[in-house]
C-alpha cells in the first residue's frame, strides 16, 4: 500500500499553465461525466438561494447567559442539520485573514518554474499539488494546490514553505496559530453542546499540542469550459473539522443539502466552519460531515485557505461511551487517521463512501 503512494501515476500537469495557455476546450481528462457536471442541460430549477446558518461566535463567550445559550444552540443544530456554518466574531484578525490569502495569491502567480520547486509527492502531499489520488487514468478535478503541515510541531517544516513573497512563511505561521485557537475554541463548544465534558473532544484529538493541522491552499484557475468540470469533485473532509477562508470575491464552494447544490455566499470577514468525517465517527453521527465541492467559472480565479483540525494521527476514534447506548449503539468501528485518511489519498475525492462504508463495509471500487 505505502509503496503505490510513492509517486504520481502520470506526468503531473499544472492546471494554472493550461489556463494560462489560452485553450479553449479543456482535455479530456478534466472532463466529468454528465450526471456529475455541475449544471445538466435540462436542469431548469431556480438558483438556490438559502445560505447555511451564520454564527455571531462572541456570543459563545458572552457574560449574558441568554445570548450564550443561543450561540451554541445555533452551533448544534448547524451541525447537526447542515454540517457547516459560518462564523463572524471569530476572534482572528481580519488584517491576518486578508495579508494571508493575498500572499498565497502572489505565490501562486509566481512562474511555474518557480513554484515547481516544491512540487509535491503522495508519499506526504507537503507542497506544491495539481491531484489528489494515485488512481491511473482517474478525471481530474480543475485546480492546483499548496499543502503543508502545521501541528505537530515535530510535522512543522517551514523549510519547505514558500521562500517566497519574503513573508510567506511568517504569515503561514502567525495565521496558523490563529485560527489552530479558534479551532480549538469550536471543539470546546461542540463537545458541551454534545452534553460531553467540554475538554473531551480536544482529548479524543491528543490535546492542544499533539492535534493534527494542516493547511490546503488551494488555487481554481479560470477555465475556459466551467460546465463540463469541477474545481473540487464532491467529498466529505476526512479529518475533524475544517477552517476555510473562502475568496472573498469570488463564489465557487457548494453544499449538498436535501439532494441539491447550493453555493455558499461568503460573509465578509467569516471563517466557513464544517465538521470533518472523525467528529462525525465521535459524535456517533449527530453531527454529519457533508458532502460539498467547488464549481470553477471563466471569470475570475479562486483562491482558499482550507485549514484541517485533525486529531492526531495515531490514536484510534471512535463513538463517545457517552453518546452509545443500547438504542444507540456504536455506528463505527475504531480506526486511526492514519489508516482513514490512505483512502483519500490513494482515491481522491469519493464523496461520503468512506465514511459509510464503515457502518456496513463493502469495497469501494465505483470511485
Ligand atoms: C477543501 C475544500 C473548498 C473551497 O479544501 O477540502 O472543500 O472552497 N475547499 O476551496
Ligand atoms: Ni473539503
Amino acid at each position: 500500500m505505502m509503496n503505490c503512494l510513492q509517486s504520481w501515476p502520470e506526468p503531473v500537469v499544472r492546471v494554472q499553465s493550461l489556463a494560462a495557455s489560452g485553450v479553449r476546450a479543456i482535455p479530456e481528462r478534466y472532463i466529468k461525466p454528465p450526471s456529475h457536471r455541475p449544471l445538466t442541460k435540462n436542469d431548469f430549477s431556480p438558483p438556490q438561494e438559502a445560505n447555511i446558518p451564520v454564527i455571531d461566535f462572541q456570543n459563545v463567550f458572552s457574560d449574558d447567559q441568554r445570548l450564550r445559550d443561543e450561540a451554541l444552540r445555533n452551533i448544534h443544530s448547524a451541525c447537526h442539520e447542515w454540517g457547516f456554518f459560518q462564523v463572524v466574531n471569530h476572534g482572528v484578525s481580519h488584517e491576518l485573514m486578508k495579508r494571508t490569502s493575498e500572499v498565497w495569491r502572489e505565490f501562486f502567480k509566481l512562474p511555474v518554474e518557480v513554484k515547481q520547486e516544491y512540487a509535491n509527492t503522495p508519499a506526504t502531499y507537503e507542497g506544491y499539488g495539481s491531484r489528489l489520488g494515485v488512481e491511473k487514468g482517474a478525471i481530474l478535478d480543475w485546480s492546483d494546490y499548496f499543502f503543508l503541515n502545521y501541528m505537530p510541531e515535530s510535522l512543522r517544516n517551514p523549510n519547505i514553505w514558500p521562500a517566497t513573497p519574503a513573508s510567506c512563511r511568517e504569515l503561514v505561521a502567525e495565521y496558523g496559530h490563529e485560527v489552530c485557537k479558534l479551532g480549538g475554541k469550536l471543539m470546546k463548544a461542540f463537545s458541551m453542546n454534545l452534553g460531553l465534558e467540554e475538554d473531551l473532544l480536544l482529548k479524543a484529538f491528543g490535546g492542544e499540542e499533539n492535534v493534527g493541522a494542516c493547511l490546503r491552499v488551494n488555487y481554481y484557475p479560470k477555465c475556459p469550459q466551467p460546465d463540463l468540470t469541477l474545481g473540487l469533485s464532491p467529498h466529505s473532509d476526512p479529518g475533524g473539522l475544517t477552517i476555510l477562508l473562502p475568496d472573498e470575491n469570488v463564489a465557487g464552494l457548494q453544499v449538498c443539502r436535501k439532494g441539491s447544490w447550493l453555493t455558499v455566499k461568503p460573509v465578509p470577514n467569516a471563517f466557513i466552519i464544517n465538521i470533518g468525517d472523525q467528529i462525525q465517527v465521535l459524535s456517533n453521527a449527530i453531527y454529519q460531515s457533508v458532502e460539498h465541492r467547488v464549481i470553477v467559472n471563466s471569470n475570475k480565479d479562486r483562491v482558499s485557505l482550507a485549514l484541517f483540525y485533525n486529531p492526531r494521527s495515531d490514536l484510534l476514534i471512535e463513538p463517545s461511551k457517552q453518546l452509545v447506548s443500547d438504542d444507540r449503539p456504536a455506528l463505527y468501528p475504531p480506526m486511526t487517521y492514519d489508516e482513514y485518511r490512505l483512502y483519500v489519498r490513494t482515491k481522491g475525492p469519493c464523496g461520503k463512501k468512506q465514511v459509510e462504508s464503515l457502518k456496513s463495509p463493502r469495497p469501494c471500487s465505483e470511485c
